[in-house]
């Protein structure tokens, strides 16, 4: 066997799926062969069965290889709306003095940049440091690095209001370098999620149970079987009365009592005493036919690009922006009081007056989701590619409703797409 040949991948693949939960589709065969390749070749080895052993008995190796593959991808303030939503929760705990001091966790927290956010937006609020703890964990120890050094490039920066950066970073040889007070604010600990040990130590160590914890854009990396073990895992490191804040195509991979918690476009969840079963998994409409149409009749071939040719989004105008995010704040808070009808009529007008918007059809596609509407679900997230050909959630939401629907090869097809998406946003 040489390093090219598939079938190393596929053992390597398996150890990936066993150590960190991966499913390889989403980050794509070609990008596990080329990692395994890689470390192949500044070991010096060629040998395929040589490597895999020895990934599988050393742990710093395994950590190379996993360093390889992950997708440490985020930027500060991504889903600015998310951070409004979690300083107010956590304000409101504040002022309560048993409660005190309120704690966080991001995990995954990449280089730092959701948990700094967060960290930022309370000290921007003016709460005192004093009463909140934020941990943070991953699994890559580079993207750690990254964090403690506190160093960023633009990339980080991806938002239009970028105030933060000039009160919270300085100019150092081309980089942003973050003040030490928000540094100081966050402690960063290495962690596998899918690791058994992972609450249990953080219980046994004082650091939990939180008050919020932030696990988002993880989970639509992992196999069915891995997003089962990170639930319980999150489920014994929140409170009781605690916050789960995931990624916006997350909330449905949830199978436990959750409800939704969040408002907007903020999908969060707190433990519930019945969570809504189309929030947990979605099923089939009712009076929907027992054999599914095709998701599309515009799907392209296997080996052809997944995404649909991207038409331009509508400039947004100066009054346009405010009034997509009460659209989308109104229409997500209808939604969590299962008003969907009365949801959608939100969204509607808004498309009625102002035209198409990739985020509005993304929130439809969530909606009819939530009320079991596959078919309306999928044109809706087929309608946001249209207008967003680079929006990865809609890729991943396709994604998973193709595998809750036992298409695993369409399921396959839109989470490469997905990660192409998210190697083309690391690349820029
Ligand atoms: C796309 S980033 C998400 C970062 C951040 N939460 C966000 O939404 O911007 C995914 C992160 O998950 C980390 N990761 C992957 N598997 C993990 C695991 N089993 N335990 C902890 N972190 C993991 C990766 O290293 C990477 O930094």
């Amino acid at each position: 066997m040489t390093p090219l040949d598939p079938a190393p991948a596929i053992a390597a693949e398996a150890l990936l799926r066993r150590w960190i939960g991966l499913d390889p589709g989403t980050v794509g065969h070609a990008a596990i062969r080329r990692a395994v390749r890689k470390r192949m070749t500044t070991l010096g080895l060629d040998d395929l069965e040589s490597y895999t052993r020895l990934a599988d008995a050393d742990t710093l190796e395994r950590d190379l290889l996993v360093e390889e593959v992950v997708v440490a991808e985020s930027w500060f303030f991504r889903d600015p709306q998310v951070y409004g939503f979690v300083r107010r929760f956590i304000c409101d705990r504040v002022t309560v003095r048993e409660r005190l001091p309120v704690r966080v966790l991001s995990v995954p927290c990449a280089a730092g940049e959701e948990p700094y956010s967060l960290a930022i937006s309370l000290l921007d609020a003016g709460v005192d440091p004093a009463a909140f703890v934020i941990d943070a964990s991953d699994i890559s120890r580079a993207a750690l690095d990254r964090a403690r050094a506190g160093r960023y490039t633009t990339n980080a920066f991806r938002t239009a209001d970028l105030a933060f950066r000039d009160r919270w970073f300085r100019t150092d040889q081309g980089c942003a370098v973050l003040a030490a007070g928000v540094r100081g604010a966050v402690r960063f600990t290495w962690g596998n999620l899918l690791d058994e040990t992972f609450a249990s130590s953080a219980l046994a160590a004082g650091r939990a149970p939180y008050d919020v914890v932030f696990c988002r854009n993880l989970l639509i990396y992992l196999t069915v079987e891995a997003r089962a073990d990170v639930e319980r895992a999150l489920d014994s490191l929140l409170k009781p009365d605690g916050l789960l804040v995931l990624g916006a195509a997350e909330p449905p991979i949830m199978k436990g009592d959750w409800v939704p918690a969040g408002e907007g476009a903020v999908f969060a969840l707190r433990r519930g005493p019945a969570a809504s079963p189309a929030m947990r998994k979605p099923s089939r409409r009712i009076g929907a036919p027992e054999t599914r149409p095709p998701l599309s009749p515009n799907l392209p071939a296997p080996s052809e690009p997944v995404l649909a040719p991207a038409a331009p989004p509508p400039a947004p105008t100066p009054a346009g922006q405010p009034a997509l995010q009460m659209t989308l704040r109104r229409a997500n808070e209808l939604a969590n009081e299962r008003r969907f009808p009365e949801a959608l009529d939100v969204c509607a007008d808004y498309q009625r007056t102002a035209g198409p918007a990739a985020e509005v059809y993304f929130l439809m596609g969530m909606i009819h989701q939530s009320a079991a509407d596959l078919d309306a679900a999928e044109d809706c997230f087929h309608k946001t590619l249209y207008l967003d050909a680079a929006h990865a959630e809609a890729c991943l939401a396709l994604a998973l409703l193709a595998g809750q629907r036992g298409d695993a090869r369409l399921a396959q097809l839109y989470r490469r797409a997905a990660a192409r998406v998210v190697a083309r946003r690391g690349a820029e």
